[in-house]
């Protein structure tokens, strides 16, 4: 039987939810690390360029594969690939676009949970409090030690060993997330949206007003904070690094190469515009990204610590600025706890309106491919995210492999295969036309040469750049959390293709008979 399909209520709520999906954790925490780690000023033309070679292109494609699908009633690159290109291995390249979102929102909740839990214990006054020290080192120790005491870090051997209140955190952060998805697009996700979205906007610019007002005893202030991120650097254009980096943060911001913004795209109406939307989505999370984003964690740091110390801190990893740095900060300012409060609640927010994003092309493909109910594949959905968790929470180094994978290699191999399938296989003029029909805007016609030539260059480079520089190390490692997570991937893998293969078969049998 197949189930109807849902669509959005207003287009104000398609914004906002698309917006939702595309703010996250990426905004706040891993888009200021990305920056100061790559020198600040000499990140932000790499990344610019990125956003518009390859950010709102791919988001485009995306967008017109999406309402491709709501024309034929489906919602996942798994049916969507099938339609446009006429070869049974189609679908299974498909399938990355329901596995790579699947995959990152195991280990997403997880850390999305740490900042409801964080966001609790700064309202109780149970983060540690230290005063101001000459060395940042000692100063940020008791905020690391009790990072690593609530992700169960200090254990030895490869099983992490978090305490009650994380995994009870853990808990009610899913619980969010599948009644939000259980109430379906528009009574769940887009409801949810309307009220995160102003809420993440007042709680950020809160934030960015608090953090505008600090100086230092040495009298550094918010201007060294933004000068350090907006003084261009020029040098860094020759630098492969720094343009890999930029470029998957501009994937990983915008949610491009995950699948979540086709399906999203699947529930507007076949005659729907997509290039408006598709813009002023993008256009919603960059403002969040680096006017907001950008004004916060960085610029206290800076302020606090100096422009050196930040980049040490933020080369440490993606944690460090945003749950050791900015709390410690926050000690040792009037009303801190509040602030820290405001902090930690605004990233559980923009969690959490990215993570049902990143669950529902599985819904999705549930529904649309094997007629499962909502509430029956919210039910699996759940059943497979509480056990899947259990890896990065138990199990020492998964969390960075299984992000390695999918959050870094897979969004930009599934955005090459978007790009490859869309314009070079179903045809670039076919392709054009069905992007460039029914919008509200023009989309001018460069696109179409960036779309068909630049992107998937760039894509292919970026690629082979990073089988070049990350994949020696990340291949070396032999440790038991990795393979746990390389035999995680390969699990998902193979039932994928037999679900599909069974989908199919069924399916075809059904025509046939
Ligand atoms: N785009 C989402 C984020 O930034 C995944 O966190």
């Amino acid at each position: 039987m197949k189930i109807k399909r849902e669509h959005w209520g207003t287009r104000l709520g398609l914004i906002l939810a698309v917006a939702g999906n595309a703010i996250g954790l990426g905004n706040f925490l891993r888009f200021p690390v990305q920056a100061a780690d790559n020198g600040g000023g000499a990140f932000m033309i790499p990344y610019m360029i990125s956003l518009i070679l390859l950010g709102i292109p791919l988001l485009w494609i995306e967008w017109a594969l999406g309402r491709f699908g709501s024309k034929k009633g489906h919602g996942t690159a798994v049916a969507v690939f099938d339609y446009l290109w006429k070869n049974p291995v189609a679908k299974y390249i498909g399938f990355l676009g329901v596995l790579i979102p699947l995959t990152v929102v195991v280990y997403y909740t997880y850390i999305e949970s740490w900042t409801l839990l964080y966001s609790f214990f700064s309202l109780i006054g149970g983060l540690p409090s230290t005063p101001l020290t000459a060395d940042v080192k000692d100063y940020l120790e008791p905020f690391k030690n009790f990072l690593f005491e609530k992700t169960g870090e200090t254990s030895e051997g490869f099983l992490l060993k978090p305490p009650l209140e994380t995994y009870i955190f853990f808990l009610i952060t899913l619980v969010i997330n599948l009644y939000i998805l259980y109430r379906g697009v528009s009574a769940g996700i887009e409801k949810v949206a309307k009220i995160a979205m102003p809420l993440i906007f007042i709680m950020a610019i809160i934030l960015m007003v608090r953090v505008f007002t600090l100086t230092s005893p040495d009298g550094r202030n918010f201007l060294d904070g933004l000068g350090f991120l907006w003084n261009p650097d020029f040098s860094a254009l020759t630098n492969p690094k720094v343009w890999l980096a930029a470029a998957g943060q501009v994937f990983f911001t915008l949610s491009v190469g995950f699948g979540a913004i086709l399906t999203y795209a699947s529930y507007i109406k076949p005659k729907d515009d997509i290039a408006l939307n598709g813009l002023a989505g993008a256009s919603v999370n960059e403002f969040a990204e680096i006017i907001l984003g950008g004004s916060i964690a960085i610029v206290a740091s800076v302020i606090f610590f100096g422009v050196g110390a930040t980049a040490v801190i933020a080369s440490h990893g993606a944690f460090d600025l945003g749950f050791m740095a900015l709390p410690a900060i926050f000690a040792n300012i009037p009303y801190g706890q509040f602030f820290s409060f405001v902090w930690f609640l605004l990233l559980f927010f923009a969690g959490v309106t990215s993570s049902i994003a990143l669950c529902q092309p599985a819904i999705a493909f549930l529904e649309d491919e094997l007629g499962y109910s909502r509430q029956k594949s919210v039910a699996l959905l759940g059943g497979f995210l509480f056990f899947a968790a259990h890896i990065p929470i138990f199990i020492k180094g998964a969390l960075g492999e299984l992000d390695f994978w999918v959050g870094t290699m897979g969004l930009v191999l599934f955005a090459l295969f978007e790009a490859v399938v869309f314009f070079w296989i179903y045809g670039s003029k076919k392709a054009w036309e069905e992007m460039t029909r029914d919008n509200d805007i023009k989309i001018p016609k460069i696109f179409y040469y960036i779309m068909k030539f630049v992107a998937p260059t760039f894509l292919i480079i970026i690629l082979v750049s990073w089988v070049f520089e990350y994949l020696p190390s990340v291949l070396s490692k032999t440790d038991i959390g990795t393979w746990v997570a390389r035999g995680f991937l390969l699990f998902l893998t193979i039932a994928g293709i037999l679900i599909i293969k069974l989908a199919w078969e069924k399916r075809n049998g059904r025509t046939s008979s």
